[in-house]
């Protein structure tokens, strides 16, 4: 406990902290919620793909296979630039302009509650992934990553933090409001549901519903080689894929891992979902 108490001193020397905008926490210092209320407005391209996930659903890994599908299969395009960069955060300061002014195919990831989103994407602009995860394997997940992100406060131990997940006093809020406000609008857009479960269970098969979904025409072996390079042991070697070089003052590289297990303890939620709902 006492350890606790020193890393939380050390959290604040950050000077990042949850900030509760309309409803939803964002971190003071990596969002500014003016950007954010402005992301409806955005001019949408057909081209564009959006990745929606609540934090540690495996958006890392859909950065890796979505810049590994417009690479056709190169691993070359995921070893010199960071996952971050490849497949940017629409909604981190500077992302707004930053996604206004980049050539297509813009590919994005957010973690963003539905009401934020671009409007645009109602009249089926653009394309939406979201993906699923189980919330137990989430929570385990989040509690692990909340010793590892500088950002987070340390959690006092697993009941505490386990309270404030089903409270919705984290980043991003509650993950039964985020998948059922992003769910029950599904048929507005053009929408890909996809779980982390399947995922795990069979990665050629959703990579090629991933880039059919985009709209990319990949042969087999470039489709083998998307799969081949986004499996958890290849991105865990590869340290633009797993953020070990981040410095320590955004992760503490001593105390976790990006790609801490990749495992499936409960199970996914596609036959599920509306039960959950
Ligand atoms: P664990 O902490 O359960 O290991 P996010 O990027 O949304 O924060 O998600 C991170 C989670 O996705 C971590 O879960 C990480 O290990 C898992 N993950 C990332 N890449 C993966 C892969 N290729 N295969 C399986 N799990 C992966």
């Amino acid at each position: 406990k006492k350890e606790g108490h020193e890393n939380k001193d050390e959290g604040q020397t950050v000077k990042n902290k949850l900030v509760l905008h309309r409803g939803f926490y964002l971190i003071s210092g990596i969002h500014s919620p003016e950007e954010v209320d402005s992301i409806q407005d955005l001019e949408i391209r057909d081209s564009d793909v959006f990745v929606i996930t609540y934090p540690k659903s495996g958006t890392i890994w859909m950065q890796q296979i979505l810049s590994l599908i417009e690479g056709r299969g190169d691993v070359t395009v995921t070893m010199h630039k960071e996952a971050s960069q490849r497949i940017p955060w629409l909604e981190d300061a500077g992302g707004k302009n930053r996604f206004a002014g980049d050539p297509s195919p813009r590919l994005r990831v957010s973690h963003l509650d539905y009401k934020f989103m671009p409007r645009a994407l109602k009249q089926k602009r653009g394309k939406v992934i979201y993906l699923a995860r189980n919330p137990k394997d989430i929570l385990v997940s989040y509690f692990h990553f909340h010793y590892y992100a500088a950002v987070f406060e340390t959690p006092e131990n697993f009941s505490d933090f386990f309270e404030k997940f089903l409270e919705g006093r984290v980043f991003c809020g509650r993950w039964f409001d985020h998948i059922k406000t992003w769910y029950s609008h599904k048929d507005e857009m053009n929408f890909l549901y996809l779980t982390y479960e399947e995922m795990i269970q069979d990665l050629r098969a959703a990579v090629e519903r991933i880039s059919m979904f985009m709209g990319k025409e990949l042969i087999n072996a470039e489709l083998d080689s998307v799969a081949e390079h986004s499996t958890f042991d290849e991105m865990s070697k590869n340290p633009y894929a797993n953020y070990r070089n981040v410095s320590d003052e955004l992760l503490h590289q001593n105390k976790g891992a990006f790609m801490r297990k990749g495992e499936q303890q409960h199970v996914g939620l596609r036959g599920q979902v509306h039960t959950v709902l």
